[in-house]
């Protein structure tokens, strides 16, 4: 009997390029005309008119909140920001060297495994269990930060905003109302973005129907590469090696001649300029006139730079780094930054997977060897 021909290989989008891979209504990632919609609102509007805590209420339900609403959403954030002080205990069992997305993702694996209500898979379940760890994050990350530093941590202080309060939590003092806008504004234009490489790791976790807090932990390691939310710290490392404007120029012919990439440039879905970073880049140049200039200018000096050598455009990344490390906030916590503003989309998006769930399961082309005669153990050499 003829050995049956081989199956006719199907397109492979390599990178699930251009791939459709599911429906949301949370948010629209428009590449041709480079626009990003929240549940219907264009993120331009958002982040000048509404705060973190409207835009995670709009992820969550589908619409911004009344007043009322908004008053017992920012109620149940402010009751849930502490983090129970055992699992504190256990941060600082931790290596706290270690970066610092790792611990992030060891302490949600953590909480799942402290939670009696983890496996409990009830929409409703699910949903207070992600108000709570939206609210937790920045609890999280403010600690992992002082604690690197060798500080005490510091408790969350009721009645501040979600920004105001990491970095209360993170410097010991309260902040600058514009320090607490920038943040705040930050964490509006991050808070989601259709199916990007990390919620897409979330909602396929959850298309196995696992819990909560796995798909969380996998979506934390997603984010953690240089090529999706490290890129933040990435750009900051970059801008601290050219160190100086006047090395900027020299920077970028050794990167193009090393044929390196430039980080926080480039995007697989914008064709233009990513609509985020022309705020990003208005808020560090607002907050780089009062500190130490230089960081603004040498990030403006290379985006012309890259643009006249390469045609790149920024990305959400770039600006992020000079506007975080204006805050005062570390290097090494930029990527936990990313992941306090994305939480809130990843848990929409997992609420969403749950209301509709189909495994998520694609196929692939098999290229390696055909009809090997199998050798018995003792002969093969
Ligand atoms: N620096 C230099 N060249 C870049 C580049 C960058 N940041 N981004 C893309 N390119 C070039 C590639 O070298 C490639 O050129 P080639 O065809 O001559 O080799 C071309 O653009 C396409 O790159 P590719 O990696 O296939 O595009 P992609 O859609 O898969 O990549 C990113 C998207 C984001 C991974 C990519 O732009 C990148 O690596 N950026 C830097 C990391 C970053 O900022 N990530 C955050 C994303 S929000």
């Amino acid at each position: 009997m003829s050995t049956p021909a081989a199956p006719t290989p199907a397109p492979v989008s390599k990178g699930l390029e251009g791939v459709v891979a599911g429906t949301t209504a949370i948010s629209e990632v428009d590449g041709q005309r480079c626009e990003l919609i929240y549940q219907g609102y264009n993120i331009d509007e958002l982040v000048t008119k509404a705060s973190y805590e409207e835009a995670s209420y709009l992820l969550f339900f589908g619409k911004l909140p009344t007043r009322s609403q908004l008053a017992e959403w920012t109620r149940q954030l402010d009751g849930g920001r502490t983090v129970d002080p055992h699992v504190l205990e256990i941060l600082k069992q931790l290596p706290i060297h270690a970066p610092s997305m790792a611990l992030l993702r060891t302490m949600v694996s953590v909480m799942g495994c402290d939670d009696p209500q983890a496996e409990d898979d009830a929409l409703d379940s699910i949903r207070v269990k992600a108000i709570q760890m939206v609210a937790q994050t920045v609890t999280l990350v403010a600690a992992i930060g002082r604690l690197r530093e060798n500080k005490p941590i510091i408790p969350p202080k009721p009645g501040l905003s979600h920004a105001a309060n990491f970095l209360y939590m993170l410097h010991g003092e309260e902040p600058a109302p514009a320090l607490a806008k920038a943040l705040d504004a930050y964490f509006v234009l991050l808070a989601d973005h259709g199916f990007n490489a990390s919620t897409f790791t979330a909602r396929t976790v959850t298309g196995t129907k696992s819990d909560y807090y796995s798909a969380i932990t996998a979506a934390i390691g997603s984010l953690k590469g240089p090529l999706h939310g490290a890129a933040n710290c990435k750009a900051m490392e970059m801008l601290e090696e050219i160190g100086m404007p006047d090395q900027v120029e020299p920077y970028v012919q050794r990167t193009l001649a090393d044929h390196k990439r430039f980080m926080g440039f480039g995007h697989r879905v914008y064709k233009g300029a990513d609509p985020r970073a022309k705020h990003l880049k208005a808020i560090a140049k607002s907050l780089g006139t009062t500190k130490e200039t230089k960081w603004f200018v040498i990030s403006e000096r290379l985006q012309e730079a890259v643009w006249q050598a390469k045609q790149l455009y920024i990305n959400v990344d770039f600006y992020s780094a000079s506007l975080l490390h204006y805050l005062g906030i570390p290097t090494e916590l930029f990527t936990a930054m990313f992941a306090c503003a994305r939480m809130a989309g990843w848990s929409a998006h997992i609420l969403e997977q749950w209301a509709d769930n189909r495994l998520i399961r694609p196929l692939s082309q098999y290229t390696g060897p055909r009809d090997l005669k199998l050798v018995p153990l003792s002969d093969r050499t």
